[in-house]
């Protein structure tokens, strides 16, 4: 779908994750990614990669915004929008860290056109393992 035909919520996600694209640091893979969450409280944060000489140490945008609003104590996401220049979708690592926090969220992915996908986590992340296999003490 195109950008215009999503709620104008969803629209301002794009837009902010759109906006933190253009903060990413990733002279290595040269690949930016922006991203920006809304918390069920209504509060929004973004996040951009982060790549380091080291490889192994880059961040996604994904969890840069997960990990941001955690830390600020808000962890219930409504939903994730994703923008890189091809509409990618997230890895599998931020899979799994946006599903740890919200296995309903809802995952925008758009690419610098205008064009939108939208899925689910639990789409995007089908059986997953979370919270909830793990033994209560
Ligand atoms: N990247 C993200 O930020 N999010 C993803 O979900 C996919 C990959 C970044 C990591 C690295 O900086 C670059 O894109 C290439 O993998």
């Amino acid at each position: 779908m195109r950008v215009d035909q999503l709620s104008k919520h969803d629209q301002e996600l794009i837009t902010l994750a759109r906006a933190a694209r253009e903060r990413a640091y990733a002279p290595y893979s040269k690949y930016k990614v922006g991203a920006a969450l809304r918390t069920r409280g209504g509060q929004v944060f973004t996040g951009c990669n982060v790549e380091n000489a080291l490889y192994p140490l880059c961040t996604c945008a994904e969890r840069t915004a997960v990990v941001k609003a955690v830390s600020e104590g808000q962890s219930e996401i409504e939903a994730v929008a994703v923008v890189t220049g091809n509409g990618g979708s997230p890895c599998g690592s931020c899979r799994q860290v946006i599903y740890e926090f919200s296995p309903t969220a809802r995952v925008l992915m758009g690419d610098l056109e205008g064009n939108v996908r939208q899925m689910l986590i639990t789409e995007l992340l089908p059986d997953a393992f979370g919270p909830q296999d793990l033994p209560i003490e």
